[in-house]
């Protein structure tokens, strides 16, 4: 079977993250083996740049067929003001909703040699490893009706909140997929004290996890899901909740790592004809504008994406774990870039020489 990758570096500091992956892919299809077909493309505000659109119907088509697509950043401040149609974000969303990736996992894992950069208490994080699982493609995000409108003589800005029991059903299902693989446990979060969204969404877990009866299915609500995660994350496996939820609780769990810079993400969605999902990987962290071009970037989070796409697209779990250990392997050697550096002992590097130490290291493993 072909390997066909669409990249799509982006904005910011996108673009060159998405160079030292490049060195990455190489180096599997030199060492390795694994052949890639390797395309690549604009989205965000380049794309607005040169096609008026934050993505280009052609650059759709194309994600639509390709085994993954990889994708950097999008966004910067010389777009704040585009209207919101075409704005940066509506690329990334547009992709999401067309693939139909309603599966977004973020995994928040605390790297050893990193423990002592988080904000909160090094027994609290050290050996942290759990999985947020955020519904992405629907809730408040998309829901109808939306907009500002005039009423009377002030303006009321609108979103919605919809889930139907299919979308929660599938996303759940995924959650409780993963947790089999994992340590067996899922919380699923929501608001079911003031959401009727969130009475069915846990209802749907409930009947979901009859068919999972191994899994350890808790419900939380979604603020006090916030304070536990803060106070004690390791209680948690897996976690599932909707899109906006997901979207707090991510860079929350992110943060208790230490960095945005190390965590990367998968968007899954329905088998295609070949058996493999639909997916799109990036990176957590955004476009970074202030550091862009500076060589101050780590490119760590988006060559463990490509990792994360070696494992669920490319049916390659054991070269993914090759690579994560690459990287664990240059953080614990005392390489650090920009994000990283208040760690004692730290080896500076740029961006491009981070990307060469995780080669090295993979070279090393074999
Ligand atoms: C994320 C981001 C996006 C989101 C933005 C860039 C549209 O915050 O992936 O978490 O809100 O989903
Ligand atoms: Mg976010």
């Amino acid at each position: 079977m072909t390997n066909s990758l669409l990249i799509l570096p982006g904005d910011g500091i996108g673009p060159e993250v998405m160079a030292e992956v490049r060195k990455i892919i190489d180096w599997f299809e030199d060492k390795r083996g694994i052949a890639f077909e390797v395309s690549e493309d604009l989205v965000g505000g380049c794309a607005y740049d040169k096609h008026g659109t934050p993505l280009h119907d052609d650059t759709m088509a194309k994600a639509q067929e390709v085994d993954a697509v990889l994708l950097g950043a999008v966004g910067g401040p010389k777009y704040d003001n585009l209207d919101f149609s075409v704005k940066p974000e509506r690329g990334l969303l547009r992709l999401r909703k067309e693939m139909d990736l309603f599966a977004n996992l973020r995994p928040a894992q605390c790297f050893d040699a990193l423990a002592d950069f988080s904000s909160l208490k090094k027994d609290v994080v050290a050996g942290l490893d759990i999985m947020i699982v955020r519904e992405l493609t629907s809730g408040v995000y998309f829901g109808e009706p939306r907009g500002i409108i005039e009423e009377g003589n002030e303006r009321v800005g609108i979103n919605t909140q919809r889930y139907t029991e299919s979308e929660i059903e599938r996303v759940c299902r995924a959650a409780f997929d993963l947790a089999m693989k994992r340590g067996k446990k899922l919380c699923s979060m929501e608001k079911a004290n003031v959401m009727e969204s969130g009475v069915l969404w846990r209802e749907v877990a409930t009947r979901v996890g009859q068919d999972y009866p191994e899994v350890e299915l808790s419900h939380m609500y979604a603020d006090a899901g916030a304070m536990q995660l803060t106070r004690w994350p390791k209680q948690f496996d897996v976690i599932v909740t909707d899109n906006l939820f997901g979207d707090l609780l991510s860079d929350l769990a992110a943060m208790l790592t230490g960095s945005l810079g190390m965590l990367p993400s998968a968007s899954l969605g329905a088998p295609m004809a070949n058996g493999r999902p639909k997916a799109l990987y990036e990176p957590v962290h955004g476009s970074a504008p202030d550091i862009a071009g500076q060589g101050k970037a780590n490119p760590s989070a988006c060559i463990l994406s490509f990792a994360m796409a070696l494992r669920y697209s490319f049916d390659k779990g054991e070269e993914a774990t090759r690579l994560e250990k690459a990287v664990e392997a240059v953080l614990a050697k005392g390489l650090r870039t920009a994000d990283l550096l208040n760690v004692e002992g730290a080896t500076p590097v740029s961006t491009s020489e981070m990307g060469d130490a995780v080669i090295e290291a993979l070279n090393e493993s074999l």
